[in-house]
């Protein structure tokens, strides 16, 4: 039996008050040559799961789940010291090297080449990231053709040779990664990265008109250059930019639950203030064209930093377990993508298995994290539109936030099939909240996809003893009538209502 003391929430629905188209790009991921991400992650020949080509079926099963439709490769801080060359051609000639970014060996077993196999395994689009720090753009140039060009030159007549006929038709290209972080080789100041990923763009693009360049925001909103660091980098290469990249890692160093249950703030507010800067170069140039968000990492990251791999492959570096309160800010960072996909086309969670990861490996058997089961949630349900809710909310108060509401919410409607979905969290880690649905102009026949996710202890975890712990469970009491849905979301919970809409 649930008591609810707390007021209820309400949220008003109008089909025609629409945000922006929800791109499929938004469901990406990042697989970066970092610990056991690449290797024992998705490519690991003596798995019993690996299929010819060595790579994960499992892995790629879960990802099909998730519906990835767009994973950035190779890093990462990795690319600033990455030579792109070492990884393709036959294998018993690639060197092994020190890679500086995570203290690794790598033998450069998975290259490029891999890559793009594997992406046409999942099936997803490739997101190439270029080192801009050690390397230099000739090899840039000479990288694109390898990659793009049809047969009768140097690096294409090489990609052929190496098995590949068809060009890769790779059309995203990060510019380099995170060159505004101390922590980055290569690091530097905003006029030079400005200058030098201008210069890049312009061989990219001159490549093809088609290829999209992805430009490095600020790495985090706590570096003291941000945000002029992306005013200064628009400025300078904007009419080559397609992109602007975000970078952001959710904490809860402090353990305050309460607080980190409400990050999604904080995360409206960096995109929020990215949007402006965006919004503001446009103006001041006066331009026609138009730069979009590329959320290229985001996740929940602060218990496990280890960074040093001590020069070995494959080691456990960043190996995150996830808990129901990470996924609940997961939950809110989607719904935050839905309710700002007028300006973010691409998202891409950092990353995709063992390193900061919805799922992790062991030779035989794969685990799926908490959060995996929002991810797989938002894959399935959100399509179409994203629509501007009329929500009045109950708050709570927290340290970092004061009075944040106890509901954060979005919703999608495709005119295609006439779904409707809502997405719902509630932050309270004690209270029940009653929400009340109000459709304008439109009413629900039934929401026959309802599933949960709830749990009373936050720290709670999936693991390969117990994987079921956090998983979407249906959803039972929801009173329809007409117009209006009630329902009473539990405390710590994320819920998804989908079904069709007439009138
Ligand atoms: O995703 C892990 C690391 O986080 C990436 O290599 C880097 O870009 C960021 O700092």
């Amino acid at each position: 039996m649930i008591f609810v003391t707390t007021h209820p929430a309400t949220i008003g629905i109008n089909r025609e008050r629409i945000i922006g188209e929800v791109s499929p790009m938004l469901f990406g991921s990042f697989a970066e040559h970092m610990g056991r991400c690449i290797y024992q992650g998705i490519y690991d020949p003596d798995s019993p799961h690996a299929n010819a080509q060595g790579f994960r079926t499992d892995v790629l099963s879960a990802m099909r789940e998730l519906g990835v439709s767009i994973l950035r490769y190779p890093g990462g801080n990795f690319v600033c010291t990455y030579d792109w060359k070492d990884g393709v051609g036959p294998r018993s000639k690639r060197p092994s090297r020190r890679e500086l970014a995570w203290r690794q060996i790598e033998h450069n077993d998975f290259g490029i080449d891999e890559f793009i196999d594997f992406c046409r395994e999942v099936p997803c689009e490739p997101m190439l990231s270029v080192n801009l720090s050690t390397d230099n753009l000739r090899s840039l140039s000479e990288l694109v053709e390898y990659c793009n060009a049809p047969a009768g030159t140097h690096w294409a007549d090489y990609r052929i040779a190496n098995g590949h006929r068809e060009p890769h038709e790779v059309r995203n290209w990060c510019l380099g990664n995170e060159v505004d972080g101390p922590w980055q080789i290569g690091q530097t100041d905003a006029i030079t990265y400005g200058h030098l990923a201008r210069e890049a763009a312009k061989i990219i693009k001159r490549h093809d008109a088609k290829n999209q360049t992805i430009l490095c925001g600020s790495s985090a909103p706590d570096l003291p250059t941000y945000p002029a660091w992306d005013s200064t980098v628009l400025d300078i290469a904007w009419e080559q930019t397609d992109f602007l990249a975000m970078h952001h890692y959710a904490t809860n160093w402090e353990n305050d639950t309460p607080s980190f249950l409400a990050y999604g703030i904080a995360l409206q507010q960096h995109i929020d203030t990215i949007a402006a800067s965006i919004r503001q170069t446009k103006t001041k140039k006066q331009s026609k064209h138009d730069v979009k968000i590329a959320w290229d990492e985001w996740n929940v990251w602060y218990k496990d930093r280890s960074s040093h791999a001590n020069w070995t492959t494959a080691a456990r570096l960043c190996e995150e377990t996830y808990n129901l309160e990470d996924a609940l800010v997961i939950a809110q960072w989607f719904n935050l993508f839905l309710r700002r996909c007028d300006v973010l086309k691409i998202a891409c969670l950092a990353q995709i298995v063992n390193v900061i990861a919805p799922l992790k490996t062991t030779p035989s058997e794969l685990l799926k994290e908490t959060i995996f089961y929002p991810l797989v949630l938002f894959a399935q349900h959100a399509r179409g539109q994203a629509l501007d809710l009329q929500i009045q909310s109950p708050t709570y108060s927290t340290i970092k936030f004061g009075d944040a509401p106890l509901l954060d919410a979005a919703a999608t409607f495709d005119v295609a099939t006439n779904k409707l979905a809502v997405f719902l969290v509630n932050r309270s880690m004690s209270d029940p909240l009653p929400v009340q649905i109000s459709c304008e102009g439109t009413a629900i026949e039934k929401f026959d996809h309802n599933s949960q996710i709830a749990g009373r202890d936050p720290k709670a975890i999936n693991s390969l003893a117990h994987p079921d712990t956090i998983i979407p469970h249906n959803v039972a009491a929801i009173m329809l009538e007409g117009r209006v849905a009630k329902l009473v979301l539990p405390p710590l919970s994320f819920t998804v209502l989908s079904g069709i809409a007439k009138g």
